[in-house]
């Protein structure tokens, strides 16, 4: 009687044992993959199915390969964030998700005066990043002066090198904060030009204090010319950079290009165009390759995100970002992203993110011909491959009408 309880009682024991190590195995498991943040290479777009939408979805995984180390160090006091982004990509939406965190220190291109040209001011476009890291806003009206003077550029919002700060319609938060400092306050105008310049030692001060300082740039073509920075940031014990590179569709963005009329992309040139943006994401993706995955990094870390997921899937999207910079979510951009992208009766600019995802992502299909699309195919066929975006062979493929898969 004794012997069979005793029996019954071990037989329960033991089953518990059981469940609690396959929790602690499950716990470690998962832990581990939240913190780790691997983009496998992989050979998945044979396995796709050519209906399917031509790019990632969430049961696809990422193609070009980082393995991310842990950053986080109890000594960091300061976390600085580089969004990288490609022209028409979804770049001022990405930056959005860092504007509306009254937290951050947040500039919209602060590269402005440099240009697009790749080729002009190059070492000084880097120096210039350099110095902002730093919060160093001294420097910036010369450095903006000399710059307009290369590029002779006199046009609206280079008006900027006047007012140490460019686009003021992204700073909301930066000017309410500058005013609440400042002795003397300064009227900014919606669509660009401040009363007088902004003064850049409350800039550097504001910058200085903050925690978390994030610039988006449009005008650093090459990853590789920031090496000697990322090098130097991985020998600093108080400050991280993480830097979010920010990519889409090159069809979408060539097509995009083509509408806009200060873009010099025409059908003409369709296929320059496309070649000088695949060559630069390339060259990009190999140097991600080259820099994040040769050594183990534990001051700078690196996130691709996907136009196409984030358009989808905007929440999730910024909680990645912010779950890789190791920040809780702000509410004001969970409620931002909540009006901006759900609201039916809200209106504004980022209405396709989120609520009209489909079409956002696919309009490309519409506006160019097959014949286009080959092209820009032909020229962009490797950071395809390595992005894993399908390419399309036959018109019915442009027409088919092709849902999202979401998770
Ligand atoms: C491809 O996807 C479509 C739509 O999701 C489905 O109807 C079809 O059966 C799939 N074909 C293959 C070979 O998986
Ligand atoms: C630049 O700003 C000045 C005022 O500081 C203004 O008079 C001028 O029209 C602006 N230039 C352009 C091209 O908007
Ligand atoms: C800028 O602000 C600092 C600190 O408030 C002040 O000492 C300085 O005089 C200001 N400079 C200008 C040009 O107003
Ligand atoms: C999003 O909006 C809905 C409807 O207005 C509201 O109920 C919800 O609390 C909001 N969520 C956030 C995070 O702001």
């Amino acid at each position: 009687m004794f012997r069979r309880y005793f029996k019954k009682i071990c037989f329960i024991w033991t089953i518990l044992f059981v469940q609690i190590l396959i929790g602690l195995v499950l716990f470690l498991f998962y832990k581990h993959r939240g913190t780790e943040r691997i983009i496998a290479r992989s050979s998945f777009s044979n396995s796709l199915n050519r209906t399917q939408i031509p790019f990632e979805t969430s049961s696809t995984v990422h193609p070009f390969t980082v393995s991310f180390p842990e950053a986080a160090q109890p000594t960091v006091k300061r976390k600085l964030v580089l969004l990288l982004a490609y022209k028409r990509s979804g770049s001022s939406f990405l930056g959005e998700m860092f504007n509306n965190n009254p937290a951050a220190f947040y500039l919209f291109e602060p590269l402005f005066p440099f240009t697009r040209q790749c080729d002009v001011l190059q070492v000084e476009r880097v120096d210039a990043l350099n110095e902002l890291f730093k919060c160093n806003f001294k420097v910036i009206p010369s450095v903006y002066r000399t710059a307009f003077e290369v590029t002779g550029h006199t046009d609206f919002w280079s008006n900027c090198s006047k007012n140490n700060i460019c686009f003021y319609e992204r700073h909301a938060n930066l000017l309410q904060n500058y005013n609440s400092i400042s002795k003397t306050p300064v009227k900014c105008y919606k669509r660009g030009g401040c009363e007088t310049p902004l003064n850049t030692t409350i800039l550097s001060n504001i910058c200085s204090r903050s925690s978390l300082v994030v610039y988006k740039v449009l005008r650093i073509c090459d990853l590789y010319t920031l090496e000697a920075i990322l090098d130097n940031f991985e020998k600093k014990q108080d400050v991280e950079l993480k830097v979010i590179h920010l990519f889409r569709d090159p069809r979408a963005i060539i097509a995009s290009k083509l509408h806009l009329k200060e873009d010099e992309t025409t059908l003409e040139n369709i296929d320059q165009s496309a070649r000088r943006l695949c060559q630069q994401m390339l060259n990009n993706i190999n140097f991600v390759n080259h820099f994040w995955k040769a050594k183990s990094r534990r001051r700078t870390s690196y996130l691709p995100i996907f136009f196409e997921k984030m358009a989808e899937e905007p929440f999730a999207t910024a909680e990645k970002m912010y779950d890789f910079i190791g920040e809780p979510l702000p509410q004001s951009v969970q409620s931002w992203l909540n009006f901006s992208v759900t609201q039916k009766t809200s209106s504004g600019p980022f209405l396709t993110f989120g609520r009209d995802a489909h079409s956002v992502i696919n309009n490309w299909r519409k506006d160019i011909s097959l014949l286009n699309i080959k092209v820009i195919q032909d020229q962009c066929d490797e950071v395809m491959n390595k992005l894993a975006y399908l390419k399309v062979t036959f018109q019915k493929e442009l027409h088919d009408d092709i849902n999202i898969i979401l998770s």
